[in-house]
């Protein structure tokens, strides 16, 4: 079964998209099995990954609405050696589709589940900020990777994300440990 790492910070630049895209790389380059999902509508992951982001049929936005199956979102980096579920700027509207959906929190956990024993590991790199699409990832997640800068207003935001991962592990999910 796949370990599945949010990579979260609610703050942008800070190296969220970085950390996943070589995280996947180097998981690669050890022979392990990795899924990259692309969470942020900057599309940042999925460029870095050598995948056009405008060219996209579907993407993970239309996944988590079910208006597509796992295997018409999934590309392959030949960059990374790594699957990938691709961005765009499609999945700004998630915010408010996810909203009136039923299990809002666990759309992604559960699009997932039929696939996760084909990982060692599933990394999903977070947009920034607190959203129904962070919440999505925290709630599909056994690990959350939080990068930051050492600087004092940094540690404000990261407790604010920190209570956010506890009331999920008490509400939603047993699982997520930072
Ligand atoms: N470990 C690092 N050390 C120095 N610079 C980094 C590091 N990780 C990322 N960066 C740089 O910081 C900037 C923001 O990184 P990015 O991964 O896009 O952040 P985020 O996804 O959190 O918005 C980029 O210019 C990137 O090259
Ligand atoms: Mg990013």
């Amino acid at each position: 079964m796949a370990k599945v790492f949010a990579i979260a910070n609610q703050k942008g630049g800070v190296g969220k998209t970085t950390t996943c895209i070589n995280l996947a790389a180097s998981l690669v380059a050890t022979k392990r099995r990795v899924l990259l999902i692309d969470l942020d509508p900057q599309g940042n992951a999925t460029m870095g990954s050598g995948v056009d982001k405008h060219g996209l049929e579907n993407s993970v936005y239309d996944l988590l609405i079910g208006e597509c199956d796992l295997a018409q979102a999934m590309h392959f980096s030949e960059h990374g050696g790594y699957q990938l579920l691709p961005a765009n700027r499609d999945l700004t509207a998630a915010e408010v589709v996810l909203l009136e959906m039923q299990m809002k929190e666990s759309r992604l956990r559960s699009a997932l589940a039929p696939i996760r024993e084909n990982y060692d590991y599933i990394l999903i790199d977070c947009p920034p900020s607190l959203s129904m699409l962070t919440l999505n990832a925290l709630v599909a997640a056994d690990g959350v990777i939080i990068p930051m800068q050492c600087e004092y207003f940094a540690l404000e935001g990261l407790s604010d994300l920190v209570d956010n991962i506890k009331r999920i592990a008490e509400l939603l999910n047993p699982n997520p440990a930072v």
